[in-house]
């Protein structure tokens, strides 16, 4: 589903637009996208095929850079984005044995994300995508996420399916009903959860993991929980009294003021490595169980509130890659006769992937922007489809 595939594709055939703007090609050679992604810390880029081939793909990761300051640091994070896209585009062309005459399309990540640091890709998609001549799809990095998952799996992963979309930046649950539409059902009322599992390994003094496949504050905390015991200091359940149990929103700082005030009362010690694996097993079993029931409530709103009948369950972004929470949604899936479909983990994080595989779906609807667009810091999934897309053929394919 997610195999790497080779450079080796069929020589180039001419491909036109279908009905409704959807690509088509004339004769076998899939199209092929390059997907550039600059939305918070990571650089990355990935060229993808439209048959859900992994061309090549790159990643500089920057935890080494942010880790003293105990979180993303925008203006260093920006800086070396300006730094890493050039090197990152060009390696994975190289890997790709592939020029930019070679690619068929530019996708980038628009936005949400850290101003500076969407600026660095945007300026880079637009300028590689206008020098070149080819089409530019200016992508949201949430529906990127939400995408993902489909990737060399269309008809595994059908619409409509129900998200869970958990990340540093976000915590959501929508139901994707199918390119470009999207109904959020749930959203959280403070920290992200991937916030609240950096602020907890903080607050315990969890040095961050530096890993091929992303490191990071939550890759540690899921390290040391390994050899924690989660009911020695067990945690209450977020929103948990009658009127918060019945929302579909999610909350996390309160597990994380919680911790924090266990440290200053002197109830464990951030020096012990016990105390600190179990604190560490007890929040990330309460951080999976608060999402679980969530997404049981999103689940069952979904079915009876809107009638949607929910092909699968997906999960995506970097808390997707826990695997304490990928087993309490498996769990919850399995209770609904549903598939829980995740992405393999370096795909759950921030990646080029995404970006460029979003590119596919959205250039197959017929979804293009022009040169000039700018990027959106603040941009909820939910107005995509208000936002007045003409869909309309490339004069360019
Ligand atoms: O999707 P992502 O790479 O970037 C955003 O769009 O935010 O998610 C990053 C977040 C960080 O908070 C990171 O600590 C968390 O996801 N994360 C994890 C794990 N891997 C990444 N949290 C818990 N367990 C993990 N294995
Ligand atoms: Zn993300």
């Amino acid at each position: 589903m997610f195999a790497c595939g080779s450079a080796a594709v069929a020589a180039a055939a001419p491909r036109i637009l279908g009905r409704r703007g959807v690509c088509a090609t004339r004769g076998a050679r899939a199209l092929r996208v390059l997907g550039l992604e600059s939305s918070c810390d990571d650089t990355a880029a990935a060229i993808v095929s439209s048959d859900g081939q992994i061309i090549s793909e790159t990643v500089r990761h920057q935890h080494q850079v942010h880790e003293a300051y105990g979180g993303i640091v925008p203006g260093l994070a920006a800086d070396h984005h300006l730094r890493n896209m050039p090197l990152v585009v060009r390696e994975t062309l190289e890997k790709a044995g592939m020029g930019m005459a070679d690619v068929d399309a530019v996708a980038v990540t628009r936005g949400p994300g850290l101003p500076g640091s969407l600026a660095v890709g945007v300026a880079a998609g637009k300028t590689l995508a206008a020098v070149h001549l080819k089409p530019l799809v200016g992508v949201h990095h949430m529906e990127a996420h939400a995408l993902m998952a489909r990737m060399g799996a269309e008809d595994a992963v059908r619409f409509p399916y129900v998200c869970l979309l958990i990340s540093g930046g976000h915590t959501l649950s929508l139901v994707v009903h199918g390119v470009n539409e999207h109904t959020l059902l749930g959203a959280t009322r403070d920290d992200s959860v991937g916030e609240a599992f950096d602020k907890v390994a903080r607050e315990l003094a969890i040095p961050w993991i530096d890993a091929e496949d992303g490191g990071g504050a939550g890759p540690a905390l899921e390290a040391l929980a390994r050899d924690g015991d989660p009911a020695r200091f067990a945690l209450p359940l977020p929103m948990e009294k009658s009127d918060s149990a019945r929302s579909l929103d999610f909350s996390f700082s309160g597990l994380k003021t919680r911790i924090r005030r266990m440290r200053e009362q002197g109830a464990f010690s951030a020096a012990c490595r016990q105390d600190q694996a179990d604190l560490a097993a007890a929040f990330q079993h309460a951080a999976a169980e608060h999402l679980q029931r969530k997404t049981r409530r999103a689940l069952a709103h979904a079915a009876a509130e809107m009638g949607v009948a929910a092909t699968c369950l997906v999960a995506s972004g970097g808390v997707a890659s826990n695997h304490a929470v990928r087993a309490a949604l498996a769990r919850l899936a399995d209770r609904h006769g549903l598939p829980l479909v995740c992405p393999p983990p370096r795909l759950c994080t921030d990646n080029g992937v995404m970006v460029a595989w979003a590119g596919v779906e959205r250039l197959r609807c017929g979804l293009l922007d022009p040169y000039t667009i700018d990027f959106i810091q603040r941009w909820p999934l939910d107005q995509l489809k208000r936002m007045g897309y003409q869909r309309r053929s490339s004069s360019l394919f």
